[in-house]
């Protein structure tokens, strides 16, 4: 089943046709990292960052259109950190969206340096003169920059650098809660608050959209954790019981599967909650929010 609501799904549907149009040319003298790059990025994922910068510019009165750049570097980004968790050094996983890793195509080299040209190529398309369609120089740069705090090392790679250093270890609630809040949640926000910022939003609706990104993005950590335990690697597309096998801390090793559970749905309930703001039309949002709860890859 669809996690997406029709109007979702459209998003979605018009991000898989356009986001080929933003990969690199092929042909020259680094074909194969472009095709590396092109290949991490490929259809497989279930494309959320995007959808939720194109429906957030639509909430706040922007064309979604105008937002597909923005929404295509979010995934390159995304993409890219996962090129990475998958390498030998860090999660060694061979399988990756139901398809080999990239390193397991590309070799750990090219791997890496798709990893790179992808998170360079966020910021080059994100910020390029033709990119920019009808949206203000304003939006473009907030938007910009809220992606570059949450990919960094107060954001996701912060997030990766507590997991990797935990390995092994036991780490309490409150380092966890840090580590899934950088690893994971603060792109799910950048990509709520990228949306609100290319759309000229209020700073009311803004917040709004941090506090949902922030209730998504800690619950969707959670229910991963719960899936590495509790589902199939074919229904995942990536292996299962990895976090075991890493000998990482999460959610269901401190809490247990049910404790963990209930955490994510309270997360996910704070979510909904901010949605108020937008008075009506924010059924599809509140409908994503619940199936990511109830997800099953
Ligand atoms: C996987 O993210 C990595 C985490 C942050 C848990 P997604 O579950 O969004 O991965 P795709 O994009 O659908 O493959
Ligand atoms: C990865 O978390 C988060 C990032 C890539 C930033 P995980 O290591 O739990 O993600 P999966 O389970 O491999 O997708
Ligand atoms: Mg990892
Ligand atoms: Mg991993
Ligand atoms: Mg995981």
């Amino acid at each position: 089943m669809s996690i997406y609501t029709n109007q979702l799904q459209a998003h979605c549907d018009r991000f898989e046709a356009l986001l080929p149009a933003y990969m690199p040319a092929t042909g020259g003298l680094q074909t194969v990292v472009a095709e590396a790059m092109a290949y991490a990025c490929a259809d497989g994922g279930k494309r959320i960052r995007p959808v939720l910068t194109l429906e957030f510019c639509r909430l706040c009165g922007g064309a979604p259109e105008a937002a597909m750049p923005a929404a295509a570097a979010i995934e390159m980004i995304h993409s890219y950190s996962l090129v990475h968790d998958d390498l030998p050094c860090m999660d060694n996983s061979l399988l990756r969206r139901g398809k080999p890793s990239t390193h397991a195509v590309y070799g750990e080299t090219m791997a890496l340096l798709a990893g790179d040209g992808l998170l360079n190529l966020a910021f080059e398309t994100i910020l390029s003169p033709k990119n920019r369609g009808s949206l203000t120089a304003d939006g473009v740069l907030g938007a910009a920059s809220a992606l570059a705090d949450a990919a960094g090392i107060d954001g996701m790679v912060g997030g990766q650098v507590i997991d990797l250093d935990s390995e092994g270890k036991n780490i309490d609630l409150a380092t966890l809660e840090a580590l899934q809040r950088g690893k994971t949640a603060a792109l799910l926000i950048a990509a709520c608050v990228m949306g609100a910022r290319l759309a000229g939003a209020t700073p009311e609706q803004e917040q709004a959209a941090r506090t949902f990104g922030e209730g998504i993005g800690l619950s969707f950590q959670i229910i991963d954790d719960i899936l590495d335990v509790t589902a199939s690697a074919e229904k995942l597309g990536k292996p299962v019981g990895s976090d075991a096998e890493n000998e990482k801390t999460t959610y269901v090793s401190l809490l247990g599967l049910e404790a963990a559970r209930r955490l994510a749905a309270q997360r996910t309930a704070e979510a909904v909650a901010a949605l108020s703001v937008f008075g009506h039309e924010v059924d599809s949002l509140r409908q994503l929010a619940e199936a990511l709860l109830n997800r099953d890859h």
